[in-house]
């Protein structure tokens, strides 16, 4: 069953109005729905039947302005409700039971820990009622919310609240309307026993916006870091984009069983608990920094999104990939911008780069899929946001923001596409973007193959790009793509030189953005005294595979000299990555490059280096990427093989390593600056290193740091350094003592499982199997379930590859026994298995085997039945 772009017609009927009322009860819920309907004019479909999504409703009773329709007058198909006859214009009445209660699929309405909450993005509407349910159709929404006063004293919705009062039976109710048209997925209702924080911002233009946030009780002390980052994106959003927040109130609501990490609701946003929820003693800085990225996307989504929403769902990257753009330059103007660009390329590079090599490749712009919420992947979000940020590298700051100005103005209360995006831009900046809008419709990511030779008598450097896109499925002999390419050259001395594209070219910059637009290009740059060193595409000005036959001493000078502190932790990782791969399945007595550890000695060593960056730089490639790299990835060859550079390194750095947790250790309040992160980050991947070696002195410090660490950052860091090492009883009596400490928080509880779960020391596989016991552990709660399967699968790879191929089979029957109950969450558990083909042959049968026995299972979800044959095709 599958949609095709190509398909897409305007919608026969719009809704204006919605009027909402909802009984909420334990044993279920009754929807009273009044859509107020018209023709579409746009449409040519006249005479058409009115057709209504529906999935899994009851419908109780149907009437078309005022009068009640006899069953021949409507056919409910279960996945539609179709209606006949109609006139131009009327009111349709539409009374449906659900049961929240019994929703494990958490779309739609459903219960989680007592309260009710909502998803409807991507199409959760049409599971609480019959409605048009596609981003197309934009109503004004009412919604009156009745229930029992003391269970759920806090009943919420989108926009303004505009009555209230008593109802009979200990019954209350309160009514939401919310001013802006909005496609029915943003739509939200909330309604619970919570506890409500408030704050305030006044916008530049004067206006104060009520700001609240509602938590269970529990957590009431775990509110503050989300309203700040909140109050720091309102403001960034003002001063970057010139946004302006337009509702009287803004809500944020965490709640625990979630599918995905947030949700941009008008109005009324809703978190994971994971996503939001924080304090010193239960939040990492990585969490922080999570939930300030994910407050400020979703408030960022409030234009880019909501005011201006999506014509139909091959356009979601045209919300996603511009929210997540613009959340990451807020994140990069909030702390360090090359850590932050580090940790983006990173993501991009080990798992985007994953996803559009493997059977799931698909454009920015998909053109067709069977499921949707199987659409909410890296390339949607992260490449798109690459594509964007192209276009700001292609544009420059100010061109771009031109560009956006003119597309919230243009398109405001519109649902327009990916192409009126661009089409902004190239209006605004007046530059030809149509070779450039093939990266919203070709897949794969492009390779670059840079040459380069020097002519010492004429002075010039000659630099050949050469640009192949692979084959995906369903594509080949692709066009070449418009690639911003940007580019420095250092003399060795690591000064950078004048890039002279002519002989006369005097005042030239030391760096450039170069565009490449055909399959091969040759750049020359003149005047140059001696060979220099190439920086190419610094800070990842384009999401390519980038080819260069680097030395090893071209990549040591790098590491130190590069004006780009992008380009500089990139080459430390290529030369970590190069250093590895040359001994995968090499003989044991093969020597590990000397000069990578004096390199690492460096960093270590020298104070005077940014320490953000080198407390980045510090870490390995990461098993996941060097299987990314690989051909026909052997993992056991490829684990061992980095765990073997590593040891070597703190083996030899040992006493330096010990002097680096002793420098950084705590000596001030705890506190979120750059500095601060990075310090904490650099002693507990000292410790990390130690206790790899079984270093005692480690040992001893990773004790102590456990037990008196004032923040989780050191709590877990030390946790994970014992539970990775040797040390069996001092392993198992941190896990036992941090279990007894935060039993009762389970966003704690989730990091005790991934900490386990992605160990190959505590996480093999009859490990795994008793955590999924364990008494905290809950199949219907996602973030358990990705914290123990999904860490396992994803993160311990070595324990998850088992040439026996049991570590397939687990997987293989933990995503049949979620698909049932939760099948957006079973369709992502499956993602490792898609990757079969890159594996060595004993492994990939293994992981085919996996998947076919996914395929044959009865009555297979929608979800699960897309990735497993999209797999196994071809
Ligand atoms: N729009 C949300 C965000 O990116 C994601 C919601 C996706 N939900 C889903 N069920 N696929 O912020
Ligand atoms: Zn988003």
């Amino acid at each position: 069953q599958t949609i095709y772009l190509s398909d897409y017609k305007v919608p026969a009927y719009l809704v204006d109005h919605v009027d909402l009322r909802f009984e909420l009860f334990e044993h279920g819920a009754r929807v009273h729905s009044i859509l107020t309907v018209r023709r579409n004019p746009q449409s040519d479909d006249v005479g058409a039947p009115l057709v209504l999504d529906g999935d899994r409703l009851v419908l109780e009773s149907l009437a078309l302005n005022g009068t009640p329709l006899d069953g021949d007058q409507y056919e409910d198909r279960g996945d539609q409700l179709v209606v006949a006859d109609v006139p131009e214009q009327f009111q349709l009445s539409v009374v449906t039971w659900i049961e929240p209660q019994n929703n494990t699929r958490l779309e739609g309405l459903y219960k989680s820990s007592g309260m009710f909450c909502t998803q409807c993005e991507a199409e959760g509407f049409r599971c609480i009622t019959f409605f048009p349910d596609r981003p197309d159709v934009m109503a004004r929404f009412r919604t009156r919310i009745e229930a029992d006063r003391s269970a759920y004293p806090v009943l919420l919705s989108n926009g303004n609240d505009i009555d209230r009062g008593d109802l009979p039976d200990g019954r209350h109710f309160v009514t939401w309307e919310d001013p802006f048209p909005k496609p029915c997925y943003l739509f939200a209702l909330v309604a619970g026993d919570l506890v409500e924080k408030r704050d305030s911002f006044r916008t530049r233009s004067g206006r104060d916006i009520d700001l609240r946030m509602y938590v269970e009780p529990r957590n009431a002390d775990k509110c503050a870091h989300a309203l700040d980052s909140l109050k720091r994106a309102m403001r960034w959003d003002e001063e970057v984009y010139g946004r302006e927040y337009d509702l009287d109130i803004f809500m944020i609501v965490a709640v625990d069983d979630f599918n995905m990490g947030a949700m941009e609701n008008k109005g009324l946003n809703i978190f994971n608990s994971s996503c939001v929820l924080a304090s010193q003693d239960t939040a990492t800085d990585a969490a922080y920094q999570r939930i300030e990225a994910i407050v400020a996307h979703e408030y960022f989504h409030n234009w880019s999104g909501n005011r201006v929403t999506c014509r139909d769902w091959f356009q979601l990257s045209l919300k996603e990939g511009f929210t997540v753009f613009r959340d990451s330059q807020f994140s990069a103007d909030m702390g360090s911008a090359t850590v932050k660009r580090i940790e983006d390329v990173t993501l991009l590079r080990t798992a985007q780069f994953a996803e559009d090599a493997g059977p799931m490749a698909h454009p920015v712009r998909p053109s067709s899929y069977i499921e949707i919420s199987n659409f909410y992947t890296l390339t949607i979000y992260e490449k798109g946001a690459e594509v964007v940020r192209m276009l700001h590298n292609l544009l420059g700051p100010e061109l771009f923001r031109k560009g956006s100005d003119l597309y919230f103005e243009r398109h405001d209360g519109q649902a327009v596409t990916t192409d009126d995006f661009v089409r902004a831009m190239e209006d605004a900046s007046g530059r030809d973007l149509s070779q450039f809008r093939l990266w919203y419709e070709q897949a794969g990511t492009p390779v670059l193959t840079v040459r380069d030779e020097f002519d010492a008598d004429r002075g010039v450097y000659r630099l050949t790009v050469e640009q192949t896109l692979p084959d995906t499925p369903g594509q080949t002999d692709k066009k070449p793509h418009h690639i911003p390419f940007a580019l420095g050259l250092l003399d060795r001395r690591g000064q950078p030189l004048p890039l002279r594209l002519a002989d006369d070219d005097t005042e030239a910059p030391t760096e450039r953005m170069l565009e490449l637009t055909e399959r091969a290009h040759t750049f020359e740059f003149h005047g140059l005294a001696e060979c220099p060193v190439p920086s190419l595409l610094r800070n990842f000005s384009a999401p390519v595979r980038l080819n260069y036959p680097w030395t090893r001493e071209q990549l040591l000078f790098l590491m130190s000299h590069d004006p780009d502190g992008f380009n500089r932790w990139d080459a430390g990782q290529r030369l970590a990555v190069d250093v590895i791969q040359s001994l995968v399945g090499a003989p044991r007595d093969t020597q590990v490059e000397p000069r990578l550890v004096t390199a690492y000695r460096h960093l270590i060593c020298d104070a005077s280096l940014d320490q953000a960056l080198v407390a980045k730089m510090l870490q390995l490639p990461s098993e996941a990427y060097l299987i990314e790299l690989a051909d026909e990835a052997d993992v056991p060859a490829i684990h061992q093989a980095r765990e073997r550079v590593l040891k070597h390194l703190a083996i030899s750095l040992r006493d330096e390593l010990v002097a680096c947790y002793r420098r950084n250790a705590q000596d001030s309040a705890y506190d979120l600056s750059p500095l601060a992160i990075a310090r904490r980050s650099l002693r507990n991947t000292a410790l990390a290193w130690l206790l790899a070696i079984n270093d005692e002195e480690g040992r001893a410090l990773a004790v102590r740091q456990f037990r008196d660490a004032d923040n989780m950052t050191d709590r877990i860091g030390a946790l994970r350094a014992l539970v990775n090492s040797d040390y069996e009883d001092d392993r198992n009596q941190a896990l036992a003592s941090f279990y007894q400490r935060y039993q009762d928080d389970p966003q704690v509880v989730e990091q005790w499982f991934s900490v386990q779960a992605a160990s190959d020391r505590a996480g093999q596989l009859p490990q795994i199997r008793a955590l999924l016991t364990h008494p905290a552990f809950d199949w219907k709660n996602p973030n358990k379930v990705r914290a123990v399967v999904g860490a396992f699968a994803g993160q311990n790879l070595a324990a998850f590859h088992q040439v026996d191929g049991s570590g397939y089979d687990f997987l293989a029957e933990q995503v049949c026994r979620l698909d049932d109950s939760n099948p957006q969450i079973a369709a992502r558990l499956v993602t490792p298995l898609t990757r079969w083909r890159k594996f060595a042959p004993a492994y990939r049968e293994r992981m085919r085997a996996a998947l076919e026995r996914i395929r044959d299972k009865p009555s297979l979800s929608r979800d699960v039945y897309e990735v497993v044959h999209k797999s196994l095709a071809g």
